[in-house]
């Protein structure tokens, strides 16, 4: 870059200067943004919801509802924008990783290894996404993304710019494989991936602690247990690994000896684990146990409280959870879908992984979100844990009918048009949750609700004509928003909708305010109403003497408000 010469710069200048500075990007990642089909069609046609009625599921209206989206991602994450902005608390993707082997779709084509533009897709495709997504967490909200070598230290990056580098909480290292890993690579047998997490607000990010396992080491106790709890004796001596003169020093025991760390018999020399400063703490706290082992000698011990760290500091019968995961293996999640006859999807993640990962949230009511379903599996853990935990999570899932598996070979081996019945969709993640609620011929469902939606479309050119059609066409997604999807009123000219809590009017037509109105005195509970307008009245007036009941937006409008912000 050419020098600049400030010489004649004025105050205020050299002011807009450093401002522009400091606001300067210092480094990071750069690609070619590549256009993509779904994208450019929001200008032209507006996303909404429409509901596949005959694939509803019921079994116990007071079990939250779950909701199943059939369509691009990115149509259904700007729904979402509209319905549940800031109402996530956990979303888990597990995003193609961009193997070069038809595994990700760009503008209707698998991306391969030769193609130059391959991670510029990829960033292109993944950068839309996480910023519609990151609009739609709650403030203690987190989001875990499953990810491989191929693109992580991108992803990362992307990560840090999106939810911004403060609130990284772990690079998670999954291992995936059992056994020795994959035989057939060159230099290392690689058998873990990772999955990276951001707090929304690391401010408001509380981590559920792990339960602690090998509880049966913590047998002894002392006049501390009460605060402290049992504990376990520990050497004090570290051995020869880390050796450091600082902490190779002599200890006084009780007869007035001293003993020093144990040299190995090499003569490689040995030290204790604590300073002498903080030997000191321990001795005058009551951490330090000295005493003969039965062989005679003089040994050094510190106390391993259950309920108190080695600073002296009380904690929780649970302890942070391990930035390793070593458990849950992709044979077991192969397994789990062999058990419920799914054979129409390749490389699911296990359910138990996902249900650890969101029960690191402590919401035991949380909304979850995955919007790269595939065959079901967060749907599936989010329905195991709350009959395990006796939560109420509920999961919203998205997925595209892609053919994967054996859905791909059945469309070429029947040569039918129709790829719509081979995809995953249809062939994989609905049957999968339909299973896990009512059942199946190995095993009883957990019960549960589930509506499967599609994404449609409506065109975007603001005129009147179009807004009514919007207008006709929003129900669903309203009822999405409020959560209300029992029917207690419909005519031509409005729909009245509840849950448990509260009650949703839509107004088709203003001229029938007077009406809707009769209608709602006779019922107790608070509405949010929609009432149609092609500018932005909310009709205030005509419901003054309701103000304490009714919340008033104007729709189409207030959808529009957020199409304009993301399509611009
Ligand atoms: C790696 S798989 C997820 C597997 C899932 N975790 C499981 O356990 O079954 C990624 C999924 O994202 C879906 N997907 C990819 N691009 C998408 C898009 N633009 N919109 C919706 N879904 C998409 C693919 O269909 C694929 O099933």
């Amino acid at each position: 870059m050419a020098k600049k010469d400030y010489t004649n710069w004025d105050r205020k200048e050299l002011i807009k200067e450093i401002e522009q500075l400091r606001k300067r990007k210092k480094y990071g990642l750069v690609w070619e943004y590549k256009p993509e089909d779904v994208v450019e069609q929001c200008k032209k046609e507006l996303p909404v919801l429409e509901e596949v009625k005959g694939k509803k599921i019921i079994t116990d209206p007071d079990k939250p509802m779950n909701l199943l989206i059939e369509g691009d991602n990115y149509h259904a994450l700007s729904v979402l924008n509209y319905t549940h902005k800031g109402k996530i608390d956990v979303i888990y993707i597990d995003p193609p990783y961009n193997t070069g082997n038809k595994d990700f779709v760009y503008n209707d084509q698998y991306v391969d290894k030769e193609d130059t533009f391959r991670h510029s897709k990829w960033l292109s495709f993944l950068e839309k996404r996480l910023k519609l997504a990151k609009n739609l967490l709650k403030k203690d909200g987190i989001i875990f993304i499953s990810i491989n070598d191929i693109e992580q230290a991108q992803l990362k990056m992307l990560c840090n710019e999106i939810f911004d580098e403060k609130n990284f909480l772990a690079n998670l290292v999954w291992q995936n494989k059992e056994g020795g890993g994959s035989s057939d690579s060159k230099y290392f047998r690689i058998k873990h991936e990772y999955i990276l997490t951001y707090a929304k607000n690391i401010d408001f990010c509380i981590i559920e602690g792990d339960e602690i396992t090998n509880l049966d080491r913590y047998k002894q106790e002392d006049k501390h247990s009460k605060t402290r709890g049992p504990f376990y004796l520990q050497k004090l001596g570290m051995g020869t690994i880390q050796y450091s003169e600082s902490l190779d020093y002599p200890i006084t025991t009780p007869d007035h000896t001293e003993v020093m760390p144990k040299d190995n018999n090499k003569g490689k020399k040995a030290c204790w684990r604590w300073s002498k400063k903080k030997l000191a703490w321990g001795l005058e706290n009551d951490f330090i146990v000295i005493k003969k082992d039965k062989d005679g000698i003089w040994q050094v011990y510190t106390k391993q409280y259950l309920n108190c760290d080695n600073e002296g500091t009380v904690i929780e019968r649970s302890q942070r959870p391990f930035g390793v995961i070593d458990r849950y293996s992709s044979t077991q999640a192969a397994k789990e879908l062999r058990e419920i006859d799914i054979t129409s999807f390749s490389y699911p993640k296990p359910k138990d992984l996902i249900s650890y990962l969101i029960s690191r949230h402590l919401n035991k009511s949380a909304t979850v979100l995955d919007f790269m379903a595939g065959s079901g599996t967060t749907g599936h853990a989010v329905v195991e844990l709350n009959s395990k935990d006796n939560g109420k999570r509920k999961f919203i899932l998205c997925t595209n009918n892609e053919l994967n598996g054996e859905g791909s070979s059945l469309a070429v081996k029947n040569n039918d048009s129709d790829l719509e019945k081979f995809g995953i969709c249809y062939r994989a993640t609905y049957p999968r949750l339909e299973k896990v609620i009512n059942g199946h011929n190995k095993s009883g469902g957990y019960g549960g609700n589930l509506k499967y939606f599609k994404t449609a479309f409506v065109p975007a050119d603001p005129t009147d004509k179009n807004k009514i059609a919007l207008t006709q066409k929003v129900t669903e997604m309203l009822c999405v928003k409020e959560d209300t999807f029992e029917k207690v009123k419909s005519s031509e000219h409005f729909k009245i909708f509840r849950n448990k809590k509260q009650y949703t009017g839509i107004i088709y037509d203003h001229q029938m305010i007077n009406d809707f109105k009769k209608e709602i005195s006779k019922i107790d509970g608070g509405f949010s109403v929609y009432v149609f307008s092609l500018g932005d009245d909310t009709f205030d007036e005509e419901f003054e003497d309701m103000k304490k009941k009714v919340k008033l937006s104007p729709i189409p409008e207030a959808i529009l408000r957020v199409y304009r912000r993301i399509f611009k």
